[in-house]
């Protein structure tokens, strides 16, 4: 290690273009059209302000909780990303490795380029979930489900936001498509799918055009419990009646997201949805939040507005770009302790110390 080594998550987003081609680069980064949600998850988090609380005995902290019931050491989980071969040779093996030795969870991506088999025989995990896009093919979707089971997932993590890719332009203007010799590693086998070159289009607009079912609707995730016992989180909640729903229907959690402002540019900032959406919830399912998470202080608000734990996306592949598992590892540490020195600086010695109490709401927010 050199004395450059990055001292946080955003230095990590500045050193990562270095380790990743062009393409790869701009599929990580990029959001949809103007990419105004990707800049406003940041800018929503850095709107809100902290109230700490002082004098209070923080000379122990412990940030672990539960999720689903299972213990996690911290309230941060890998997000799905597709791809991650194109950040390093052991891809989504690193991010699996790096996750199980901190004590946490990693969703796998169904876009994953190594096979939920390969992922799930990481030594040491207990507890990862895979993400599931529903594919025209029925018959191909309910095989992925049952491969999941079979390997120990714990959770399946159904995607809602993308009956449609949303248009990154980056990706459009690089024809974005895979390097000849890494393939969709859950899906190449099954049914011989591959992410198509397409000329003016970005390929994987083109996949979710021709393979992913763009009629799933809420009878879909009546279907799915049809077809598992595995706990469902809906993903990609951003309005109080559809995450009243998803609970309704079934699932044990939702998780607020706007697919990293990838999707439907304009959407709400998730950290602004989050107050809507625990309040519709209630004590129905738990709540977590992805989209502009970089700072231990951006966790601290998730949990002030009620969150149970945040997902943590691009910052995973700029550390896996920069050095694989171990840039994983240092990523999600470094997070870790930005959060316990946060919660100490507020006078939280534990999780359920953090309450909405901390969050200075803007008049906005409170009606005012
Ligand atoms: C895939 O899910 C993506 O957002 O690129």
């Amino acid at each position: 290690m050199t004395n450059n080594k990055p001292i946080n998550l955003l230095e990590y987003e500045v050193i990562a273009p270095q380790h990743l081609s062009q393409m790869a680069l701009d599929y990580y980064a990029s959001g949809a059209g103007d990419e105004v949600t990707l800049r406003s998850n940041r800018t929503a988090f850095e709107a809100l302000k902290l109230r700490p609380r002082m004098l209070v005995d923080v000379s122990q902290r412990d940030l672990s909780t539960e999720i689903l019931g299972e213990p996690v050491s911290m309230p941060i989980l890998v997000a799905p990303m597709a791809f991650q071969c194109l950040a390093h040779p052991e891809g989504e093996i690193a991010t699996a490795k790096a996750a199980a030795a901190l004590g946490t969870v990693m969703i796998l991506s169904t876009m994953s380029t190594k096979s939920l088999e390969e992922v799930a025989q990481v030594p040491q995990h207990t507890n990862q979930w895979f993400q599931l896009y529903i594919h025209r093919d029925r018959a191909l979707t309910r095989a992925l489900v049952e491969r999941a089971e079979a390997a120990r997932f714990t959770a399946l993590c159904l995607t809602v936001d993308a009956p449609l890719l949303g248009s990154r332009e980056r990706d459009r203007r690089n024809q974005f498509t895979l390097p000849s010799g890494m393939e969709l590693a859950n899906l190449a086998t099954m049914a011989d799918l591959k992410i198509p070159k397409t000329a003016g289009e970005s390929g994987l607009l083109s996949y979710f055009a021709q393979q992913i079912d763009p009629g799933v609707t809420w009878r879909d995730v009546e279907w799915l419990h049809s077809l598992t016992s595995l706990p469902i989180v809906v993903k990609g909640i951003l309005r109080g009646d559809d995450a009243l729903r998803a609970v309704e229907y079934g699932a044990k959690a939702v998780i607020v997201s706007n697919h990293g402002g990838r999707q439907l540019d304009g959407a709400i900032a998730t950290i602004d949805a989050l107050p809507e959406i625990v309040a519709a919830v209630g004590d129905k399912g738990q709540v977590l939040i992805d989209g502009g998470i970089r700072r231990g202080t951006d966790i601290l608000k998730a949990l002030a507005l009620g969150a149970k734990a945040v997902l943590l996306g691009r910052p995973v592949l700029w550390g896996l770009a920069l050095q694989g598992e171990a840039g994983v590892h240092h990523v999600l540490q470094l997070l870790r302790d930005e959060l316990e020195l946060a919660m100490g600086l507020s006078g939280c010695a534990s999780i359920q110390d953090i309450d909405s109490s901390l969050v200075k709401l803007r008049r906005i927010e409170i009606g005012l």
